[in-house]
């Protein structure tokens, strides 16, 4: 129905303001007064007019509300203090390395440790200002997180106030988890309902933190154990010294600490524990999935510091592998987003290390025939702690005379294209260069959480608007309609919407996820970072030579080479037009650049005379660039600048594998990196 200008005027101006107070009662209030269905009519009504008086399309039009729709999502926490992972020891003998690892390193010669459960759920922080819950966030990548306040509030072990007279401000590091009888009874009433069974607690507890109506969350029972106490603001430094001290005084607070926490004198004592828990850990109302081993005093641990993902001074102890037997049904293979066709196999699904598999990776051709792998075998299959289950043997004695050869393809099962195994390579890839099958593992990857956080757009409906020809890359994503969204299956209007807004949010994702997101090879989350704080902006990189990506600490030949082979191809610099039209961040935020100095975190030591630099001015420089130059040679040393004549520094950085410069390869990175501040 045709109305006039000026009717449309006034009801599109009804329309929004009803719609933004339904929006405020479901979001804010978590107070609907209507069904959504009904909230779809009305914002169906405003589409309509919209789209016949489009000069009267505002801004600040609910159709318009793009990012930011309050309760859609959660915010995203940086962390105060990066939160980061544990290296892993798989035996007692990698154990007996780690503890002779920290002797070396810390000089003591009888470390104590504590040994304490390493529960299998998700890490979040909890903040207290002036002993009050302010703030919980889950891990997220480490360095940012989701601001999840109201479902930990939920679980009714998480004190809102700590006890006694904490200091003003206290960050704490801890896991939520699901009881096993709680995941199990969950599970029976998903399976009653027809909804979709989580695959272990551990993933049911990640899904219960991340609903965004925390009445869900409280539903679901959370617990946590807290372990670590990550900032605390003292007076004075009356802190806790110890791991122990420090797990007393969470316990002090009234937070909840693991009471199997214990305090070993050595390495010995901490392999008993392990042992004893390896032995009872299906005991425990929870699961857990190893031990941490930590090494008790604090102060040590601050000196002997950490690697870019690990501190030095932890350990998690893995339970070894748990084995099954199960039956190969099927093998199929798979087209990822490198064109890499990969074999798998359909399982029997079977109950293992705590979750029900159903596939398995076969890796490539030549893996199925070492393990001489048949369809219709009985296969054992091994899960090692959170590693993928992966078939170790058949067993050949159960064969029946009904089994199959595999036949690795010759064509790309996806796109017809044939597939080409180069030689010295194990992997066969398709040849196709716009193979849908790659794009689709590329657009995973592009939405995947970690990249741009698409949240919605799962594998499923990229397939639906790959053959539907909506999309033909993931710049695409952006110029996505409501009305096409409509046209998809299973897609109403809310869908549609959230779909839409969670696409515009991603537009604000920051430069080094935007690079990760490209799926440049070998670049991988850090690596995006490290690129992104040395180049800052995409044109810069995407322009780099060799040397310049060589200077930059800590990136190699492979990079270099990836980076400016994904440059030369003129499919790459297309795609990266688009997405800049398409709004994407494509450079540092400048705040952010004001912090990258290009050396920033490198420490120098100079030894010997320098022919050019004289020795201030040398420091000068580093200290200009964000590097710090230090006297004495460490572990901790990044670079030893050796000039002519070099003392007793340039032994001692031999000795402990310190990378040694020139006064070229010196002169040369500060050229550089100067070069790449200029910019
Ligand atoms: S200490 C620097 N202690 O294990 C890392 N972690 O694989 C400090 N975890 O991300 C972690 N129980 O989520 C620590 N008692 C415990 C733990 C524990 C479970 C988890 C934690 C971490 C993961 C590392």
């Amino acid at each position: 129905m045709k109305v006039s200008k000026t009717e449309a005027n006034k009801a599109i101006a009804a329309l929004r303001e009803e719609l933004n107070r339904h929006n405020y009662l479901y979001y804010v209030l978590d107070q609907p007064e209507i069904t959504d269905a009904k909230y779809d009519q009305l914002y169906g009504k405003l589409v309509a007019l919209e789209e016949q008086y489009p000069e009267l399309v505002t801004a600040d039009s609910p159709t318009q509300r793009v990012g930011g729709a309050a309760g859609a999502g959660f915010q995203t926490v940086r962390h105060r203090i990066p939160l980061l992972s544990l290296n892993n020891a798989f035996s007692e003998q990698e154990l007996g390395e780690f503890d002779q690892r920290i002797k070396r390193l810390t000089g003591e010669e009888n470390p104590a440790y504590v040994a304490e459960l390493k529960i299998d759920g998700l890490t979040v922080t909890l903040t207290y200002q002036d002993g009050v819950l302010t703030q919980g966030a889950t891990r997220g990548d480490g360095v940012t997180g989701e601001e999840v306040t109201a479902n930990l509030k939920t679980v009714r072990t998480i004190p809102l106030r700590l006890r006694g007279t904490p200091p003003g401000l206290v960050i704490v590091r801890g896991e939520v988890y699901m009881n096993k009888s709680d995941f199990e009874t969950l599970n029976r009433t998903r399976e009653d309902s027809g909804e979709t069974l989580f695959a272990n607690p551990r993933n049911a507890a990640a899904g219960s933190l991340r609903q965004l109506d925390p009445k869900i969350t409280a539903a679901r029972r959370l617990d946590g154990f807290f372990y670590d106490l990550l900032w605390w603001e003292q007076a004075e430094d009356t802190g806790p010294a110890t791991q122990e001290e420090a797990l007393m005084q969470l316990k002090e607070w009234g937070l909840k600490v693991n009471p199997t926490s214990t305090l070993c004198a050595s390495i010995e004592e901490v392999i008993t524990f392990c042992r004893r828990w390896q032995g009872e850990r299906l005991t425990l109302p929870y699961e857990i999935d190893g031990i941490v081993v930590k090494l008790n005093s604090l102060q040590a641990q601050a000196e002997i510091g950490t690697t870019a993902k690990a501190p030095r001074s932890k350990i998690a102890f893995k339970f070894p592998a748990q084995e099954v037997e199960t039956q190969v049904r099927e093998i199929i293979v798979n087209v990822g987003r490198t064109g890499a066709v990969t074999p798998l196999a359909l399982l029997t699904p079977v109950q293992i290390g705590g979750s029900v598999v159903s596939r398995a990776t076969l890796h490539n051709d030549d893996f199925i025939r070492e393990k001489e792998i048949q369809i219709g075998d009985t296969v054992i299959l091994r899960k090692a702690g959170d590693v993928i289950p992966e078939i170790v043997r058949v067993v050949k004695e159960k064969r029946t005379g009904e089994e199959r050869e595999f036949q690795f393809p010759t064509a790309c099962p996806v796109c017809g294209s044939s597939v080409y195994r180069e030689s010295g390579e194990a992997v066969t890839r398709c040849l196709g260069a716009t193979c849908p099958a790659q794009l689709k593992e590329f657009i995973i990857h592009f939405a995947s959480r970690g990249a741009m956080n698409i949240e919605g757009l799962g594998p499923s409906i990229i397939s639906m608007l790959l053959t539907r020809e909506m999309i033909k890359d993931p710049a695409d994503l952006y110029a996505l309609t409501f009305d096409q969204l409509l046209t998809l299956e299973r897609f109403g209007e809310k869908s549609a919407r959230n779909l839409l807004t969670a696409i515009e949010r991603s537009k604000a994702t920051p430069f080094d996820r935007v690079l990760f997101a490209l799926g440049i090879r070998h670049v991988g989350a850090e690596m995006a970072r490290r690129l992104a704080t040395s180049f800052w902006s995409i044109d810069q990189l995407l322009s780099a030579t060799k040397e310049e990506f060589l200077a930059v600490p800590d990136i190699g030949e492979a990079i270099a080479e990836s980076v400016i082979h994904y440059a030369g191809e003129e499919q790459n610099r297309r795609l990266i037009h688009k997405l800049k039209q398409a709004g994407l961040q494509m450079a540092l935020a400048p705040e952010l650049q004001e912090a990258a100095l290009p050396l920033t975190g490198k420490t120098f030591v100079l030894t010997g005379s320098l022919a050019v630099l004289n020795r201030s001015a040398a420091e000068e420089a580093i200290r200009r660039l964000g590097g710090k130059p230090g006297s004495s040679v460490s572990r901790h040393t990044d670079y030893v600048v050796a000039g002519k004549d070099p003392g007793s520094k340039y032994q001692k950085a031999q000795e402990l594998g310190v990378k040694i410069l020139d006064e070229d390869e010196f002169q040369n990175m500060l050229q550089q990196a100067a070069a790449r501040q200029g910019r």
